[in-house]
C-alpha cells in the first residue's frame, strides 16, 4: 500500500474520532446544557488547519494524477475538489455559529445545531465515499513516480492534534478524545 494512501486512511480514522467528539458536544447542547467551547474551538482550529490546509490539498494532488492516468475512472468519483471547498465553507460557517452562540444571540442557537449537524454529515459522507471509491482506485492506478511527485509537492506534516504534544488550543479536544478512547477500550 503506498505510504500516502496509508496516511490518508489514518487521517480519516482520526477525523472520525474528532467528529465523534463534536457529536458528543452537540448532544450536550441539544439537552440545553453548555457545551465545552474549548473542545468546539479545537474542532474548528483543527479542521481549518489540517484537513483544509493539508489533507484535502494532498488528496487534490492525488486526484490530479488519477485524472491524468485514468480520466474515465476519475470522472465516476464526482467533484472531489468542489467537495473539499464545500467542507472548508461549512467549517467557516460552523466557526461563525459558535462565535454567535458565545455572544448569546438567541436566534443563532438553532443555527448552531443545524450547522454542527451539516458539518458532521458532510465530513462523514465525504470520507465514506473516499474510502470506498477514491482511495482504492488511486492505490491501484497511480505509479511509484506519481507518489514520489506528490511527496515532493506535499512534504509530510505533523498532525497537530493526534501526533506529539498538541498546542494549547487543541489540548481540551485531545484530552476528550483520549479519555473517550480509554473508557471505550476499558469496556471492551
Ligand atoms: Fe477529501
Ligand atoms: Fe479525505
Amino acid at each position: 500500500m503506498p505510504k500516502i494512501i496509508d496516511e490518508l486512511h489514518r487521517d480519516h480514522a482520526n477525523l472520525a474520532k474528532l467528529l465523534a467528539a463534536l457529536e458528543r458536544q452537540l448532544a450536550v447542547f441539544e439537552r440545553g446544557e453548555r457545551p465545552d467551547y474549548d473542545i468546539l474551538h479545537g474542532v474548528i482550529d483543527y479542521c481549518l488547519n489540517y484537513p483544509d490546509l493539508y489533507h484535502h490539498p494532498k488528496e487534490d494532488l492525488v486526484m490530479e494524477r488519477l485524472r491524468a492516468r485514468d480520466p474515465a475512472a476519475a470522472a465516476t468519483l464526482g467533484d472531489l475538489l468542489a467537495e473539499h471547498a464545500r467542507l472548508g465553507e461549512i467549517t467557516r460557517r460552523f466557526a461563525a455559529a459558535v462565535h454567535n452562540v458565545l455572544q448569546e444571540m438567541e436566534v443563532p442557537r438553532a443555527a448552531f445545531g443545524e450547522t454542527a449537524r451539516d458539518l458532521l454529515d458532510a465530513y462523514r459522507k465525504h470520507m465514506v465515499a473516499e474510502e470506498r471509491g477514491f482511495l482504492p482506485l488511486a492505490a491501484k492506478t497511480l505509479t511509484e513516480e506519481d507518489w514520489r511527485e506528490i511527496d515532493v509537492r506535499m512534504a509530510p506534516r505533523r498532525d497537530p492534534l493526534f501526533e506529539g504534544e498538541p498546542e494549547d488550543r487543541l489540548r481540551a479536544l485531545r484530552e476528550d478524545i483520549l479519555a473517550w478512547d480509554r473508557e471505550h477500550q476499558a469496556r471492551q
